[in-house]
C-alpha cells in the first residue's frame, strides 16, 4: 500500500426511522400504545440520528396515532438521538412543542390535488399556514418540512423539479434547518434521484436534505443508492418496509430501515447504527402489526451470517476428484 495515498474518509449516513409514524398511521388495526413505547425505546438504542415518533394531526384523520401526547410523554429518549414528530397545522405545532419534541416535521404536498386530499387545503393555503406555524415556533425547536409528492402525483402525474424546487425555496426563505424530499407513493427512479440529489444540494447547500422512499414499485433501494451516490446523506426508512399514505391511492411501505443499512454497511458506509441488535427489533414487527412486512434481511439474515454447510458436503470434499 502507498503510505503517501489519501485514505477516503468512511462516509457517514444519517438515518431517520420512520416506522412509528409513517408505518404505523397506515395499519389497519390500532398499534397499542405500551407496543408503540417499547418500540421508540428499542430503536432509541439501535444508533439512529433521528426517529420521528408520531404525528399531531387530527385523530379523526389518522386514528392510528391518537395517542401521541401518550406516547411521546412516555419515552425515553436516548442521548444522541432526535425525536421528531410530523406537524400539519398550529394546532398540531402547539402539540408537539408540549410534548418537548425535538424537532418539527411540518408537511405539505407539491402537488395541488395531492394537498387538497391530503390536508383539505390547496398548496397556497398550506405555504400560509405552515408559514405561520415557522413565525409562532420563532426559533425554539428546529423545524424540518417535508414535500410530499416531490417526484411525482398519483392523481396528477409528473411533478417536475422545477416546481419541487421553487416550493423548497420558499421554505428556505422562512430559515427552516431542514427539507424532506418525499416520494410518497414510490413513483421515483434512480436517475431521477441523482438529478433531484444534485440539484437540491446546489440550492440549498446549508440546510439539512433528507431524501424519503417508498419502494411502491420495487425501486426503494435503487433510489437510496443513487441519492448516497450523489451526495445525499440523510434518509427516512421504515423498519419492515411499514409505511404508506392514507390519502394516496396505491401507495405501500416505505423503503426497508435495516434492508437500506445493511446495503449501505456491506458496501463501507458508516451509518452509525448496530446491525444485529437493529435487525432484533425487525424481528419484533410482525408480531407487534400482527402481519408479515416486506423487510428481506430480517428473514434472510445477513451477507455474513453464514449457513453451515450440508452433512455430505464433508463426505464429497474427501473424495478423489
Ligand atoms: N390536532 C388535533 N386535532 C386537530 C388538529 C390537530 N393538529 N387539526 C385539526 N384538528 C381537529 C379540529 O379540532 C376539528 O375537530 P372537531 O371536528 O372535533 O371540531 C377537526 O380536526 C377538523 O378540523 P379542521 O381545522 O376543519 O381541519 P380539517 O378537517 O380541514 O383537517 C388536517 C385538516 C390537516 C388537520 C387533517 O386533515 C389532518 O390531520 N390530516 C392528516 C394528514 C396526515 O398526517 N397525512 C399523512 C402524512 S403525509
Ligand atoms: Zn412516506
Amino acid at each position: 500500500m502507498n503510505p503517501m495515498r489519501p485514505v477516503t474518509p468512511v462516509k457517514r449516513i444519517y438515518f431517520n426511522e420512520v416506522a412509528t409514524r409513517d408505518g404505523f398511521q397506515n395499519e389497519p388495526c390500532f398499534i397499542a400504545t405500551d407496543d408503540k413505547v417499547a418500540l421508540v425505546d428499542a430503536l432509541g438504542e439501535c444508533g439512529y440520528a433521528k426517529i420521528e415518533v408520531t404525528s399531531f394531526t387530527s385523530p379523526k384523520a389518522i386514528p392510528m396515532l391518537r395517542d401521541a401526547e401518550e406516547v411521546m410523554g412516555r419515552i425515553h429518549r436516548a442521548p444522541g438521538v432526535e425525536y421528531s414528530v410530523l406537524v400539519p397545522n398550529l394546532r398540531g405545532a402547539e402539540r408537539a412543542l408540549e410534548s418537548r419534541a425535538d424537532e418539527l416535521n411540518l408537511v405539505m404536498s407539491v402537488s395541488e390535488t395531492h394537498n387538497l386530499a391530503n390536508l383539505r387545503m390547496p398548496r397556497d393555503k398550506s405555504l400560509a399556514a405552515l408559514s405561520e406555524v415557522i413565525r409562532h415556533v420563532d426559533g425554539a425547536t428546529p423545524i424540518n418540512v417535508s414535500l410530499s409528492c416531490g417526484f411525482g402525483c398519483p392523481m396528477e402525474g409528473d411533478v417536475p423539479q422545477g416546481e419541487l424546487l421553487r416550493w423548497a425555496e420558499r421554505f428556505a426563505g422562512l430559515g427552516v434547518r431542514g427539507l424532506t424530499i418525499c416520494d410518497t407513493t414510490g413513483m421515483a427512479h434512480p436517475a431521477q434521484v441523482s438529478r433531484m440529489a444534485e440539484a437540491l444540494q446546489q440550492h440549498f447547500s446549508g440546510l439539512q436534505l433528507t431524501l424519503h422512499f417508498h419502494n411502491t414499485r420495487g425501486m426503494g433501494l435503487a433510489n437510496v443508492l443513487a441519492a448516497v451516490q450523489s451526495g445525499i446523506t440523510r434518509l427516512d426508512g421504515s423498519l419492515g418496509g411499514l409505511g404508506g399514505c392514507p390519502y394516496a391511492p396505491g401507495a405501500s411501505g416505505n423503503v426497508t430501515s435495516e434492508d437500506a443499512i445493511h446495503m449501505l454497511d456491506a458496501m463501507g458506509y458508516d451509518t452509525g447504527i448496530n446491525l444485529p441488535q437493529l435487525l432484533a427489533v425487525a424481528r419484533l414487527m410482525p408480531q407487534i402489526v400482527g402481519h408479515d412486512v416486506p423487510g428481506q434481511v430480517a428473514k434472510a439474515g445477513r451477507i455474513t451470517d453464514l449457513h453451515p454447510a450440508p452433512d455430505f458436503v464433508a463426505a464429497l470434499r474427501g473424495q478423489p476428484a
